[in-house]
């Protein structure tokens, strides 16, 4: 079974998506490997639960970014767990072409609107101050611009009228849940090709 590590910062819903697709069976994926940047993480709590090896490595100095000789040890933490997918769930730092070196096309993030709409932080907002009818979330391969690499999937939410941000966002993680799993599931069956900036589904 391909192994797959996540990288997360909050509170682990997407995770536990995963995790429970996997222990199912329906995800054929082994999850070998949780890393957080933030000690106590909820994301932790869940890797404990779900019994997912899981560990807080420090990031280093920056705010949006890991440090050199941290994200070497994320690599190496990875790498030794034999990961070959790394799927970020809430991570909240850019990663560096010389981590996404270590994993060619195999690095993927979920973000919570309709790419290339609504990129950055709490998208979900953005969404409703814009006034759209409708958002969403994207499965996307990462390349070292924030939100921007190429879509693999993604899954649609309506805005109603009296929507708060919380409600919004409760809506559009509904259907994050089911589409990372989804996209995970295409890409450990070996259907997803990458042609220029297009993922082609088989
Ligand atoms: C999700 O909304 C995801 O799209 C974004 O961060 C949030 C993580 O939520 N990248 P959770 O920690 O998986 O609950």
């Amino acid at each position: 079974m391909k192994k797959i590590g996540i990288l997360g910062s909050g509170k682990g819903s997407n995770f536990e998506a995963l995790a429970e697709a996997a222990r199912e069976g329906w995800l054929p994926v082994k999850i070998a490997l949780l890393l957080s940047d933030v000690p106590g993480a909820g994301i932790l709590d869940l890797a404990a639960k779900h019994k997912v090896p899981a560990d807080y490595i420090p990031p280093g100095p920056f705010r949006t970014k890991l440090s050199p000789e941290a994200e070497a040890e994320y690599v190496k933490r990875l790498k030794d767990a034999g990961v070959e997918l790394v799927a970020l769930a809430g991570f909240m730092r850019l990663l560096s072409q010389p981590f996404l070196d270590e994993f060619p096309n195999a690095v993927v993030n979920i973000h919570p609107s309709l790419l290339p709409a609504f990129p950055g932080l709490e998208s979900w907002k953005q969404a409703l101050d814009y006034g759209v009818r409708f958002t969403g979330c994207t499965v996307h391969l990462v390349t070292p611009e924030m939100d921007a690499g190429p879509i693999i999937g993604q899954a649609l939410a309506p805005v109603l009228p009296n929507d708060t941000p919380d409600t919004l966002h409760a809506r559009i993680q509904v259907q994050e849940h089911k589409l990372y799993v989804e996209c995970l599931k295409l890409w450990a069956e070996g259907r997803l090709r990458i042609e220029g900036r297009r993922v082609v589904v088989s």
